[in-house]
């Protein structure tokens, strides 16, 4: 865990956040590589999710949300989380976390547990007022749920069919930690999937089973990965079934995604509290229904965490230590660094040429500083699937050479036919 947040920090995946200031709270910023890989997580599952499937539109709607919505969704009432104060340090917990005993100084002398809600409440407009509540979305799902009439009355979708959407959520997290495992700032990669009431059970095993195989998919090795079911006194408070995609990170066992069967719990909650009529008319046969909710929420920076341990590796290549990410090609910043053997002006233009001939079709990085060895390495360790080498006999026979990253085999292949390549072997 150590080795790969000193990674991150030093190749520029992930920083402390406002770091000349000391830090910031647990809060994170993702560097020139992080945002890369990150953006790859997002698009690796909004193209299995979204984009491979017929059953599913996606949206993106406000972060800064109505307070009707949290008070509908019982987040005001019990998105809580038992809260405790050390008497004698001050240290505050969350009181599941510590069983009665204060693990910075010690004491058991703790105040009795009280709930503490974990949503951001701001003000919007210049009156801070209670008329002006807004809150940050702790979840992205209510934005499906609020919206579920516009989407169904847009896109004339049936059950089952399923809205899916990207981005940040905000919780007042009591004790955030383990790096990015646990922050107040993150983001989530969910969909709300929309069935008839009675075929509930039946879609909860499919996107369990289909959201296993996706992180398989990725290259995190089967025992690293398990699925657990909730007991039911640990159920959410929406939720009559739970199972978690759950992920051996170096400290235990640790939640990548939770799958929940929310029942129509949202859709009747949001009709309620709006007034407003929410379900499925079927104009053909009269059917009219309130759609039951299968929920696969991941966590997307919390799984690029675990993407990065899971690829993480130290092995020797011809005697020498090396440190290599062994991400999936389709989760790796670079897919290609493009490598002058050495910074000389004759073969720069080469290179160069050959960057701009890879770029339209990939991300790619240009690097001719530090000896080729020094090069390689850095590749390795930022999980660079491909490098390619400009060298003298470049310039006579137009050909460059290809390292791949795991095996460092290397192939010399004609620059005309560089890109079909690439392509082929990145599967682009
Ligand atoms: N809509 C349901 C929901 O939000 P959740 O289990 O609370 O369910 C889903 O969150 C996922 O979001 C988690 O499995 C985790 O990956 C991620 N997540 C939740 N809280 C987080 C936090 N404080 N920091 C990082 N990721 C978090």
């Amino acid at each position: 865990m150590e080795r790969l947040v000193n990674l991150c920090k030093r190749r520029g995946f992930i920083f402390p956040s406002a770091e000349i200031y000391g830090g910031f709270r647990s809060t994170y910023d993702y560097g020139p590589l992080g945002m890369l890989m990150l953006r790859n997580v997002k698009d690796a599952w909004f193209r299995s999710m979204v984009q491979l499937r017929d059953d599913v539109v996606a949206i993106d709607a406000a972060i800064l949300s109505h307070p009707k919505i949290w008070e509908a969704s019982g987040h005001l009432a019990t998105f809580t989380d038992p809260l405790v104060d050390c008497r004698n340090c001050k240290e505050r917990w969350r009181a599941d976390e510590i069983e009665g005993v204060c693990p910075k100084c010690g004491s058991t002398d703790l105040t009795d547990a009280r709930p503490f809600n974990l949503m951001f409440k701001t003000y919007v407009g210049p009156v801070a007022e209670e008329a002006s509540v807004a809150y940050l979305r702790p979840e992205t799902a209510q934005g499906m749920f609020v919206n579920f009439m516009n989407v169904l009355q847009t896109t004339r979708r049936k059950p089952p069919f399923g809205v899916a959407q990207v981005g940040k959520s905000f919780r007042n997290e009591i004790t955030p930690g383990n790096f990015v495992f646990r922050t107040r700032e993150f983001e989530q990669m969910e969909l709300e999937y929309f069935v008839p009431p009675d075929q509930g059970a039946k879609w909860f095993e499919y996107w369990c089973d289909e959201r296993l195989r996706w992180y398989r998919d990725l290259g995190i090795p089967e025992s690293l990965l398990r699925l657990r079911p909730h007991d039911p006194e640990e159920l959410s408070h929406y939720s009559s079934m739970t199972s978690d995609v759950e992920f051996a990170f170096p400290w235990g066992w640790g939640e990548l995604e939770g799958i929940a069967n929310r029942t129509d719990f949202d859709l009747t909650a949001h009709a309620k509290m709006s007034g407003q009529r929410i379900e499925y008319f079927d104009q053909a046969t009269g059917e009219r229904y309130v759609p039951h909710v299968i929920e696969p929420a991941a966590g997307a920076t919390r799984t690029m965490m675990s993407f990065l341990l899971a690829a993480y590796d130290e092995d020797q290549v011809a005697g020498e230590a090396r440190t290599v990410l062994r991400l999936d090609r389709r989760l790796a910043p670079y897919k290609a660094a493009v490598l002058p053997l050495s910074k000389n002006e004759r073969l720069s233009p080469v290179a160069r040429e050959v960057l701009a001939l890879l770029q339209p079709h990939l991300m790619c990085e240009y690097d001719e500083t530090q000896s080729i060895g020094r090069r390689y390495r850095r590749h390795d360790e930022i999980g660079t699937p491909y490098c390619v080498t400009v060298d003298f006999e470049s310039l006579d026979d137009r050909a460059v050479t290809i390292r791949e990253r795991d095996s460092t085999e290397q192939v010399r292949i004609p620059i005309g036919k560089l890109v079909e390549e690439l392509r082929g072997r990145l599967a682009l």
